[in-house]
């Protein structure tokens, strides 16, 4: 137990000092940094332009990027956090070789962070910069939505939930369907890979010894194959090899749905897109139409850009660390209201005990979080993080708001927690070696804050 260790700690969460940030909506919109960040999307596509300039990989890595974290816990930017002692990270799960070039987030983040602080999040810069390196690789462009906020978890083992490259057509609609995504929606966004190379490993198993029948996979084109078998030899030892999965892979085009119709395409579930007749179509609907695929493929983007867009998230000042390190377990709080007789709040904020920007995990984590190993703070020593009494319980009445606080309702939190006869906890039970004045002075310090 802690200095002082009340069985419970009673405070308010005050919403003062969070007035100058922006302030989340639960729905994304196009206009979110309008007032608070307006050169946010030209100062993103700056740096993905410059780094695409130095580095041609770059844009089918940004945008593999943007899959690859949207597809696991939704676009949260759970993707970008590093791995710590007691936890391995998204990034480190098995299929990371094929997401790379995160310094350009980096960089991107770190002069966002000098034009407009704390403002944008992680996960709108993966969203606004996937559709930067479509639009300049010659694709179509279109609206990102914003205002995400940026996720608080991050595992390794999740990234199972990832679509396979052998997966067939029934397994794909599936994983797409678990993000809301349709059959039409799968077929465009696999079109991304118009952009794109693959390692051996992802297809060599088609190459040999695929069935008990066949040697080759016989959806795979046999010139094809035979110029992959050389591309990745067995046993292979240089472990860059693999092969581009569209002839223009600098240019986005729909090159990709061209080649599944003379089957080459490269991975087994890129195949398989064109072996099943729930897809099929759509492949060469695709194929034809170069313009269809442009506006369905953007359609899809948006939409893909709304899977587990979280609220109650933070804006991370450095996309490798989370900013706020501990993290409040719900059995933690034994109740929780919200005051605001005079309608005080403005429209953008969540009517309920819950803070739009996360202030209220926030606060009640530095009263009673619970201890989090390999905390860091841009990445200066680890340690064992944890919050002044960990797992005590909390009520928590959220009583200002954006726009301020009234006495009334501030009374009135008192009043309830006088009723719940929480006080007499703090003031009766553990905490005999501080005088009643420091307890006072204690919670109202609390109150304050
Ligand atoms: C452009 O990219 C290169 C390589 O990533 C980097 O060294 C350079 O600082 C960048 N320049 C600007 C202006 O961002
Ligand atoms: C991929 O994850 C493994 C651990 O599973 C790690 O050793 C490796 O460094 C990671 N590779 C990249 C490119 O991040
Ligand atoms: C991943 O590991 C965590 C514990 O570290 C566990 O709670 C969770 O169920 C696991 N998820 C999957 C998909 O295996
Ligand atoms: C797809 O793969 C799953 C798992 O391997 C299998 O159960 C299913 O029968 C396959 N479906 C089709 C249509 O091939
Ligand atoms: C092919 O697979 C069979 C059984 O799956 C195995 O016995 C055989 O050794 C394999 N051949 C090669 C060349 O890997
Ligand atoms: C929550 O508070 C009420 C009232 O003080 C108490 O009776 C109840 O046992 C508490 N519940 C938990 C889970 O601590």
């Amino acid at each position: 137990m802690a200095a002082f260790a009340p069985k419970t700690i009673v405070f308010c969460t005050f919403f003062l000092l969070l007035t100058t940030l922006p302030r989340s909506r639960a729905a994304l919109d196009v206009h979110y940094y309008d007032k608070t960040c307006p050169q946010v999307e030209k100062i993103i596509f700056q740096t993905v332009y410059n780094a695409s300039m130095h580095d041609p990989k770059v844009p089918a890595r940004i945008l593999r990027m943007f899959f690859h974290d949207c597809f696991i816990r939704g676009c949260d930017a759970s993707l970008l956090l590093d791995s710590t002692p007691g936890n391995q990270a998204e990034k480190d799960g098995p299929p990371n070789i094929s997401v790379r070039s995160f310094y350009v987030i980096k960089e991107a983040k770190a002069k966002l962070e000098a034009a407009c602080p704390r403002t944008v999040s992680c996960a709108d810069i993966i969203g606004i910069a996937a559709r930067d390196v479509v639009t300049m690789s010659r694709g179509p462009y279109w609206n990102v939505l914003k205002g995400r906020k940026d996720g608080r978890v991050s595992r390794a083992n999740e990234t199972i939930n990832l679509p396979a490259p052998t997966f067939n057509v029934s397994q794909l609609i599936q994983s797409f369907a678990k993000r809301g995504l349709g059959v039409k929606e799968l077929v465009a966004l696999s079109g991304g890979h118009t952009l794109g190379f693959s390692h051996c490993s992802s297809f060599q198993a088609r190459l040999r010894n695929f069935s008990s029948v066949h040697d080759v996979d016989p959806t795979m084109d046999s010139e094809f194959a035979l110029k992959l078998r050389k591309q990745c030899p067995k046993p292979n030892r240089d472990h860059g090899a693999g092969e581009l999965l569209d002839s223009t892979s600098s240019i986005f085009d729909n090159d990709y749905y061209k080649r599944l119709i003379g089957g080459k395409g490269v991975f087994g579930s890129d195949q398989a897109l064109f072996g099943d007749y729930r897809t099929k179509w759509i492949v060469e609907s695709y194929a034809k139409d170069q313009s269809l695929f442009f506006k369905e493929f953007a359609a899809s983007m948006v939409k893909l850009g709304n899977v587990g867009v979280i609220e109650d998230g933070e804006v991370r000042l450095n996309c490798r660390v989370l900013t706020s390190y501990f993290s409040l377990h719900p059995t933690n709080v034994n109740g929780s209201r919200y005051y605001n007789s005079q309608k005080i709040y403005d429209h953008s904020e969540i009517i309920s005990p819950r803070d739009s920007v996360g202030h209220d995990t926030h606060t009640a984590s530095i009263a009673a979080g619970r201890e989090i190993a390999g905390a860091n703070i841009y990445g200066l020593p680890e340690g064992v993080a944890r919050g002044g009494v960990p797992h005590s319980r909390m009520a928590v009445y959220k009583v200002c708001w954006a726009m301020g606080c009234s006495l009334a309702d501030l009374l009135a939190a008192f009043d309830m927690q006088l009723l719940r006869e929480l006080i007499s906890y703090l003031f009766h039970s553990e905490c005999h070696h501080l005088s009643a004045k420091r307890r006072i002075q204690w919670q109202l310090e609390l109150f304050r804050h």
